[in-house]
């Protein structure tokens, strides 16, 4: 994960000054050689931190998760690797180009194919100026990025902290890849309903659609596809950035083993939209046990205790965990998978950024919206009886949240869709007249400011974003499409299959 990456020459110059990393290195420093070698690095390593401006303007520490220390990347300890201050006065074009120091670069995972798909409406046309105009209706705020430096121009309001943590995810990925990331302007929803409607703009005289990032998709829509802002943080929701939550669930997740978790499907949430409700209903009763067990999220009780019972690590203790959508997509479904718990997944009309990339009976157990309680219940009953194969299922899940999600492949995301969707822009973006220049300088306070200090991006990568696979074929996506529906006609024969044998049972 990239905070290792970033953390690690940190930890190299600190380690040799904490006891701990002094008792690590007892067997090291056997002979001579070596010892001259450590006093070697002992200078190094305060000339490192005698050149002020790479500590200076830190006033915090980063503890780092693991103390580990790796002699062997001492070679790469250099006075250009800096870190960054919190301070932003000071860090104006800091850093205006990298160098990696590794040259090898892996392909990206399959989802960063959707890019070109996202982006397809404006792939003849290019994007001008004027297409960007017409898209601010739509729009919470306007960001532009000249010469490594972000502006805002704000328009509305977003709900809670989601614009804010949003352009600092921004901001986190140019000090990620300084000087890498292409001059560009674009505009940014926050809510949850999809803005830019196909609808809107079909037939010959219909003008091109303004293009307008926004968390989610759905077949209707146009809206780009970004990575929403709990990546970095739920402040309101008390959900901590994405590398800490995805680690506290999986610490949570070996607690119970899969056999000797509840054998039935869990769900808690707020029930905001119809799906949910519904799924209310299949609640266990006097009446009927479509072995569901789902809760109600008490959303005053829980501000009041601040989400302290609602944490979710502690949420692994089900064999199989309920994903339904909100009023359009929810960030949920990354915590949901993580569990290691197969996912119930209801068939879900919207999509974020990764999860057209999974496959039902892979990484998931389709639901169909219809007739939920009696799906739950062969899906349950079938996981229990399929016990290996329902792990499994679980365990892809999970794997996918673990390898594919990880932060270094959320910036890496951003990273290409910025630099692909610049390439299209048909003008040279500047500096507008009422956008505000933003900088890493928080002046948030409580738990955002906290979020935001986990968050931050301490250091440039030592190596380049992963390498943007091509686009997908119209075939190859009509041919990912019928596998999918392949997979789920299966589970749904054989669901049919089953509840007419418990009819003929019956009768
Ligand atoms: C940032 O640095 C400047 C100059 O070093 C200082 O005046 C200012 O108070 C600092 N701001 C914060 C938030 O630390
Ligand atoms: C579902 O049933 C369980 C067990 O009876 C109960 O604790 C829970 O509150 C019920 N959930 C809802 C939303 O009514
Ligand atoms: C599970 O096993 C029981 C007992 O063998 C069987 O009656 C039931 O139909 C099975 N259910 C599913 C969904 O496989």
């Amino acid at each position: 994960m990239a905070e290792h990456v970033k953390i690690e020459h940190d930890e190299v110059i600190r380690g040799w000054f904490s006891t701990a990393g002094l008792g690590r290195l007892k067997g090291f420093v056997t002979t001579t050689t070596s010892f001259i070698f450590f006093f070697f690095l002992v200078v190094i390593a305060a000339l490192v931190w005698m050149d002020i401006p790479i500590i200076r303007g830190s006033p915090f520490s980063f503890a780092s998760p693991s103390s580990k220390i790796y002699p062997e990347k001492i070679h790469h300890v250099s006075i250009e690797r800096i870190r960054f201050p919190l301070n932003c006065s000071s860090f104006v074009n800091y850093v205006t180009n990298f160098e990696p120091e590794e040259s090898t670069v892996e392909t990206c995972p399959d989802y960063f194919r959707w890019i070109h798909q996202d982006l397809r409406p404006w792939k003849a046309s290019g994007i001008t100026k004027d297409m960007i105009e017409r898209g601010i209706p739509s729009a919470d705020f306007r960001l532009v990025i000249v010469n490594g430096n972000v502006y805002v121009e704000r328009y509305r309001r977003s709900f809670q902290t989601r614009d804010l943590f949003t352009i600092w995810g921004i901001l986190q990925l140019l000090k990620l890849y300084p000087g890498k990331v292409p001059d560009l302007e674009l505009l940014f929803y926050c809510g949850d309903n999809t803005v830019i409607m196909k609808r809107d703009y079909h037939g010959p005289s219909a003008a091109s659609p303004p293009p307008v990032f926004h968390y989610c998709g759905e077949k209707a829509a146009l809206d780009i596809i970004f990575p929403d802002w709990s990546f970095w943080g739920w402040a309101e929701v008390n959900i901590k950035p994405w590398e800490e939550t995805l680690r506290a669930i999986r610490k949570g997740a070996e607690r119970i083993e899969w056999e000797k978790r509840e054998p039935y499907a869990y769900w808690k949430g707020a029930p905001t939209s119809a799906d949910r409700g519904d799924l209310l209903k299949c609640n266990v009763s006097d009446q009927h046990d479509w072995h569901v067990r789902v809760y109600e999220q008490d959303w005053g009780k829980e501000i009041q205790e601040r989400f302290e019972h609602s944490n979710l690590e502690d949420q692994c203790t089900h064999r199989y965990k309920i994903y339904a959508e909100g009023r359009t997509w929810s960030v949920s479904e990354k915590y949901i998978m993580a569990c290691d718990s197969m996912t119930l997944m209801i068939q879900p009309e919207y999509y974020d950024f990764f999860s057209r990339s999974l496959v039902p009976a892979k990484h998931f157990w389709p639901i169909g919206r219809k007739n939920k309680c009696r799906h739950l219940k062969f899906a349950v009953e079938w996981g229990n009886n399929h016990t290996r194969q329902a792990q499994a299922i679980g365990k892809a899940g999970s794997q996918f949240m673990e390898q594919m999600l990880t932060m270094r492949n959320v910036y890496d995301y951003m990273f290409h869709l910025l630099n692909e969707y610049s390439k299209l822009l048909k003008f040279k973006p500047t500096i507008p007249p009422n956008a505000q220049r933003v900088c890493a300088e928080t002046t948030e306070q409580g738990l955002a400011k906290e979020f935001m200090l986990q968050s931050m991006v301490k250091s440039p990568s030592d190596k380049l974003p992963c390498a943007l696979p091509p686009g997908f074929e119209p075939r190859a996506i009509r041919a990912s499409v019928d596998g999918k529906q392949d997979n789920t006609r299966q589970l749904e024969t054989w669901e049919a299959q089953y509840w007419k044998k418990l009819h003929d049972t019956k009768q």
